[in-house]
C-alpha cells in the first residue's frame, strides 16, 4: 500500500468491513514476518503497526539503527536482502518522497506499506482517519451497510500546513472518493482546487461536521506559526475535532483541554489506527495482487 490514489472504493470498503467486524485479538498469521524500517521519528505509526502485527499473530523485526548501509550498501541491495531474509512485508517511513515506491519496484514478493514518505503521502493514517469519520457519523452516513457507504452529506474543514502535510495529501483523495464536502484553510496557498477559507471564523460559520487540524511541518521548512491558525475553546461549537498527531499544544491547538474535549476524536483516531492496520495487514497478505 503505497498511495491512497491507487485504492478503489471496494478495496477501502473491504478494509473498513474487516476493521469493523474484527474487534478481538485473533492469531491469523503466526508465520507472518514484518520488518519495520522507520527512517524518521514516529510514536503512533510505529507502535500501532507493532501492536497490529502482534495482534494478528505475526512477528515484528525493527530494522537496525546501524545497518550495512553505513558500510556503503545500496538501498536496492538492502531491499533485496530484507526480502531474501524472508520478510513478507516491509513497513517503511522515509524523509525522501517516493522511497516506498522505489522499494516496491525492487522487491519481487515482499509487500511494501508506506508509513509516510516525506511530504508525499501517509495512506494508513488517512485510512484510519476516514474510518474514524465513518464510524463517528455512522448513523447518518451508512446505517449498517458498508457496501453502500456514502459520505456526501459530510462537511470537513482541513486547517494548517496542508502544502507539506503527507496526511492531508492521502486524506483528501479518500474524502473526494466518498464525495465529502472538503474545504481548506491553508497556511500557504497550494494548487488544490477545493474551496479555500480566509479565516477560522469563516470555517466556524460554515458549521462543519469535522475540523481536521494539522501540525506545522517545521522539520520540512514550515514558516513560523501564526495565531490565526490556532484552534481555541471558542471555536468548539459542535464540530468534531480531529488531528493526526503529533500535536504541538499552543500552536495549532491552544490547550490540552481541547484534545480531551467531548467533541475531540483525537484519541479515537489513535485507537482506530491499530484496528485499521490489522485490517490493512490482512488485506495485503490475503488478497493484494500487487504492491499498491
Ligand atoms: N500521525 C503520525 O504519523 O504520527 P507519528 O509520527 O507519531 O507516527
Amino acid at each position: 500500500m503505497i498511495s491512497t490514489k491507487d485504492l478503489d472504493y471496494n478495496y477501502i470498503i473491504d478494509i473498513f468491513s474487516k476493521a469493523h467486524t474484527d474487534r478481538k485479538i485473533e492469531k491469523y498469521f503466526d508465520s507472518l514476518n514484518v520488518c519495520l524500517w522507520f527512517q524518521e521519528p514516529s510514536t503512533r505509526t510505529q507502535l500501532s503497526f507493532d501492536r497490529a502485527i502482534k495482534d494478528i499473530g505475526g512477528n515484528v523485526t525493527v530494522f537496525p539503527e546501524f545497518s550495512a548501509m553505513e558500510k556503503g550498501e545500496s538501498f536496492t541491495d538492502t531491499i533485496k536482502t530484507i526480502e531474501a531474509l524472508g520478510f513478507h512485508i516491509l513497513v517503511i517511513r522515509s524523509k525522501k518522497r517516493f522511497l516506498p515506491h522505489e522499494a516496491s519496484q525492487k522487491s519481487k514478493y515482499m509487500k511494501i506499506i508506506n508509513a509516510g514518505d516525506g511530504i508525499n503521502e501517509h495512506p494508513t493514517q488517512a485510512l484510519a482517519d476516514l474510518y474514524t469519520m465513518v464510524y463517528e457519523f455512522r448513523d447518518i452516513v451508512f446505517g449498517y451497510e458498508f457496501q453502500k457507504l456514502k459520505l456526501d452529506g459530510l462537511k470537513v474543514a482541513i486547517i494548517g500546513d496542508i502544502i507539506r502535510s503527507r496526511v492531508a495529501h492521502s486524506l483528501i483523495p479518500l474524502l473526494d472518493l466518498f464525495d465529502v464536502d472538503i474545504r481548506l484553510l491553508e497556511k500557504e496557498p497550494s494548487l488544490d482546487s477545493h474551496y479555500k477559507f480566509d479565516s477560522l471564523q469563516e470555517v466556524i460559520n460554515w458549521k462543519p461536521d469535522v475540523i481536521y487540524m494539522l501540525r506545522d511541518q517545521i522539520e520540512r521548512g514550515s514558516y513560523s506559526h501564526q495565531k490565526v491558525f490556532t484552534l481555541t475553546q471558542e471555536h468548539l461549537q459542535g464540530a468534531k475535532i480531529m488531528h493526526p498527531g503529533p500535536i504541538n499544544i499552543g500552536k495549532e491547538i491552544l490547550t490540552p483541554e481541547i484534545v480531551d474535549h467531548k467533541d475531540s476524536l483525537i484519541c479515537q483516531q489513535v485507537k482506530n489506527g491499530v484496528r485499521i492496520k490489522k485490517a490493512i495487514l490482512k488485506k495485503v497478505v490475503l488478497d493484494d495482487k500487487s504492491n499498491t
